[in-house]
């Protein structure tokens, strides 16, 4: 009888990362992989991998670096570096973990089983940075484990450059999925009792534009009319390209999640320009007066850059400004780290590295206030929350111990997670939910 053989993947990075990895799942399934959490079973161990700062991309050489040098070779399960790492460094990769059997860059997923089958064969060393700009599609197979939330990536690549950032250089350029092809992922998920589909693209306002296909709120339309699909959200927004099409349809689809992540990177105009992010602070305000005017109790959150270089203590000021005049419900903050092929990195005046935590821990803590005011403007509200499963972590402390309900955890339509207890909830339910206590980032409440 044949043993069983197992493949092990670990993701870092963006959303988009998971939804790949998924996706490589649904290939090693079909090489007669079974899937598993346990390191030390595996037979084949993929890392995708992020190279967004530094900080990611060395998180990946430190995993797989473990895993390719185990000492006992027969220990050494095929290791496969995929991804936006992987695109970057190509062969480079095999100096710092020579016994790393493929790497995989972001444009040769397709080719991923015939690279393990060589391996199989003997053949080492492996990598594929090939730019073919490959839009990458493969219809889910069931096999993930179920869950009524799923990530549905419309668009790869970029095009925007911001000076700052890698991924124009390891995503390749821009290129839209055809309408036809997404609708048919979804209602296959639907299909799975998948309720809440995230669309993602590195500026989906500009899905379609290039291929001509269709835009964007016109996708929303039509993923809204998929059977079974309940809610939408999708990421990322670039400010530039937020249309008052998308502001109509966040409007008036009341299946279009009442959230927009709207990254704005800082709060200073010369810094933006340095960015080439293409907008003005007075062009992101108005963007957001608009939103908010045509979408009331509509959810903001965002990214920001700190010490970009050259950035200084007033223009650092500004960016705390602008949260304080937006007030934001959730914002990521990055301090600025140097990536190999972006401009930026070639820009003179670096910040020095304590002044730049400085700045980042003044920013989270002036953020924490206003995420602590909206989530404690929920309290009295009824808000209806699509059901995910039982919380991880177990609050307690709330007014009622209801010994023995199951505690579930579920969202907002605005993004907002909430816990509460429940006899007979099963995930994808969407229930009424009075929110009773806001904590620091999640929400309390009753059915
Ligand atoms: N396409 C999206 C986001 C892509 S990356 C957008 O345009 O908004 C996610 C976030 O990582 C970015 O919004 C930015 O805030 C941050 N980021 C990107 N490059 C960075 C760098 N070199 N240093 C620090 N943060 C960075
Ligand atoms: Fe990077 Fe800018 Fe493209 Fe976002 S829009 S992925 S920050 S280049
Ligand atoms: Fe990272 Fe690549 Fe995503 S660099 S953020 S994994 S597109």
């Amino acid at each position: 009888m044949k043993r069983n053989v197992y493949a092990y993947i670990h993701t870092i990075g963006c959303q988009m990362n998971t939804y790949d990895s998924e996706k490589f799942m649904v290939i090693l399934a079909a090489m007669g992989y079974e899937k598993t959490l346990d390191l030390e079973k595996a037979d084949i161990v993929i890392c995708n991998t992020c190279s967004i700062r530094e900080k990611a991309q060395e998180k990946a050489f430190s995993f797989l670096g473990k895993i390719a040098g185990r000492k006992n070779s027969s220990k050494r399960p095929i290791s496969v570096m995929a991804g936006c790492v992987a695109q970057q460094e190509g062969r480079e990769v095999f100096k710092r973990i020579p016994n790393l059997d493929i790497v995989l860059g972001t444009q040769a997923f397709s080719r991923l089983e015939s690279h393990v089958q060589a391996v199989q064969e003997g053949r080492t060393r492996i990598a594929d940075t090939d730019e073919s700009n490959e839009i990458f599609e493969l219809m889910p197979d069931g096999s993930e484990e179920q869950k009524v939330t799923r990530f549905v990536t419309i668009m790869q690549g970029c095009d925007n450059y911001c000076t700052y950032c890698v991924v124009p250089h390891v995503r390749g350029r821009e290129r839209s999925r055809e309408p036809e092809k997404i609708l048919q992922e979804i209602r296959a998920l639907a299909g799975d009792n998948v309720k809440e589909v995230t669309l993602l693209g590195q500026n989906v306002n500009s899905y379609g534009k290039k291929e001509g296909v269709c835009s964007f709120p016109h996708l929303l339309e039509q993923v809204s009319a998929v059977d079974g699909i309940q809610r939408i959200r999708f990421a990322t927004s670039h400010p530039k390209d937020l249309s008052d099409d998308l502001i109509a349809v966040m409007r008036d689809n009341s299946k279009v999640c009442n959230h927009l992540h709207l990254p704005v990177q800082s709060g200073s105009n010369r810094i933006l320009k340095k960015m080439n992010r293409k907008y003005t602070k007075e062009i992101y305000l108005e963007r957001i007066a608009r939103l908010r005017s045509q979408c009331p109790g509509v959810a903001l959150s965002s990214d920001m850059i700190v010490g970009f270089p050259s950035e200084t203590r007033e223009e650092f000021q500004e960016t705390l400004d602008l949260v304080k005049t937006v007030e934001f419900d959730g914002l990521f903050a990055f301090s600025y780290s140097h990536r190999p092929n972006a401009p930026a990195s070639t820009f003179s005046d670096e910040v020095d590295e304590q002044e730049k935590m400085a700045r980042l821990s003044e920013l989270l803590e002036l953020q924490e206030f206003y995420t602590r005011k909206k989530n404690l403007a929920c309290v009295g509200n009824v808000e209806p929350v699509l059901v995910e499963g039982e919380s991880a972590k177990k609050r307690t402390g709330h007014d009622r111990e209801e010994d023995g309900l199951p505690q579930m955890t579920g969202r907002t339509s605005s993004g907002k997670i909430v816990h509460f207890l429940s006899p007979d909830t099963v995930p994808g339910d969407i229930l009424n939910i009075t929110i009773e206590k806001a904590y620091a980032h999640s929400l309390w409440g009753r059915v």
